[in-house]
């Protein structure tokens, strides 16, 4: 079995040493330009579409990461760009779960207990008490009740608070208050003091972070988007800021990565910026889940994890 391995943000010798451990009897090769000859798998990360070019022969597409918006783009840009009978692959948490549990765990628990004033106030040296908001009342909404969602919805639904969960279709999820559809998204927002945002990137969802969105949601609510920057209409998350209707934002993701040095996000009193951080891939969990499903590829078992390129993720 041949197989191609293409991220401009990983050491792609790393990756090519541990996939050969894990599959000693596949021949895996970096993709550089002109590469042509024949490969039935390949495992990418935001690819240019020349990875894909004549490459109808390829059985599936494995993209290094959850979110497959990158690759579906190319598809929408360039129309026949993925190789027609490939399946696309995601990750599926692999370790990502965890991370996701940590950052917004803390990003929720900074807002609830004030951290971020006590933040403001140390720069003054200003030693004054600020009452933590209750938790009973401290309504977070997951927007995305996927693998990463509603994993984090669980694990706040600990400390608490009341936990609301938004997909398109309907979940039931233990302790957590579950909305599904367009039908519901007003109902789901309502009274959320914190929303996080764990959607998929599509032309559905692109966005959905907007000055509507904000206004339904409590009075001086909190906003921590680690999706996508395309959820988010950067003015409308200022205009929000400046008349209260918003407190603050963390946001991990961006329309433009790195942030430009000039963006106004970066000196913001009230925004958290971290750079695409919040769950990383994990070369080692990343490879053994790859290994695992071309394994089962190869055994014409059927696969988790496909994306289905019209829903768009
Ligand atoms: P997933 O398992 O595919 O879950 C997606 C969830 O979103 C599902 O619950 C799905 O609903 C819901 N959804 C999709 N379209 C919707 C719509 N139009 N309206 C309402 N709900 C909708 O994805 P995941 O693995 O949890 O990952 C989620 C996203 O996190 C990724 O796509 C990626 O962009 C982002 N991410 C970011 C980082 C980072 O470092 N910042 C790391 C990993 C992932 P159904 O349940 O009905 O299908
Ligand atoms: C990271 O952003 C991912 O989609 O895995």
């Amino acid at each position: 079995m041949k197989i191609l391995f293409y991220s401009p943000q990983d050491d792609a010798a790393d990756y090519l040493r541990d996939l050969s451990n894990a599959l000693p009897d596949a021949q895996f090769r970096e993709w550089h330009p002109g590469d042509t000859a024949h490969a039935d798998i390949a495992i990418v990360w935001q690819p240019v579409p020349d990875v894909f070019a004549g490459r109808d022969d390829l059985r599936a597409v494995f993209n290094l990461g959850a979110g497959v918006d990158a690759i579906l783009a190319l598809e929408r840009a360039h129309p026949g760009t993925l190789p027609r009978h490939a399946q696309l692959v995601r990750l599926e948490d692999s370790g990502m779960g965890a991370q996701m549990i940590e950052y917004v765990t803390y990003a929720v628990l900074r807002y609830m207990r004030r951290f971020d004033r006590y933040d403001a106030q140390q720069t003054e040296s200003r030693w004054q008490v600020v009452d933590a908001w209750p938790s009973a009342t401290f309504t977070v909404g997951v927007l995305g009740m996927g693998v990463l969602g509603a994993q984090v919805a669980k694990a706040l639904a600990q400390f608490g608070m009341p936990v609301r969960g938004f997909s398109r279709s309907a979940r039931e999820i233990e302790g957590i208050e579950t909305f599904h559809g367009e039908a519901q998204f007003n109902a789901f927002l309502d009274g959320v003091k914190v929303l996080v945002n764990l959607l998929p990137h599509t032309p559905d969802t692109r966005g959905v972070l907007n000055a509507q969105t904000f206004s339904a949601l409590a009075n001086g609510a909190y906003l921590i988007n680690v999706a996508r920057g395309a959820h988010l209409v950067e003015q409308d998350l200022l205009d929000a800021l400046a008349s209260g209707q918003l407190a603050a934002a963390t946001l991990d993701v961006f329309h433009q990565e790195p942030l430009p040095a000039t963006h106004p996000f970066w000196q913001h009193p009230h925004i958290t910026v971290t750079p695409h951080s919040s769950a990383r891939t994990l070369r080692a969990q990343a490879v053994q889940q790859i290994a695992r499903k071309i394994d089962a590829l190869s055994r014409g078992e059927p696969l988790s994890g496909v994306v289905d390129p019209t829903r768009g993720y």
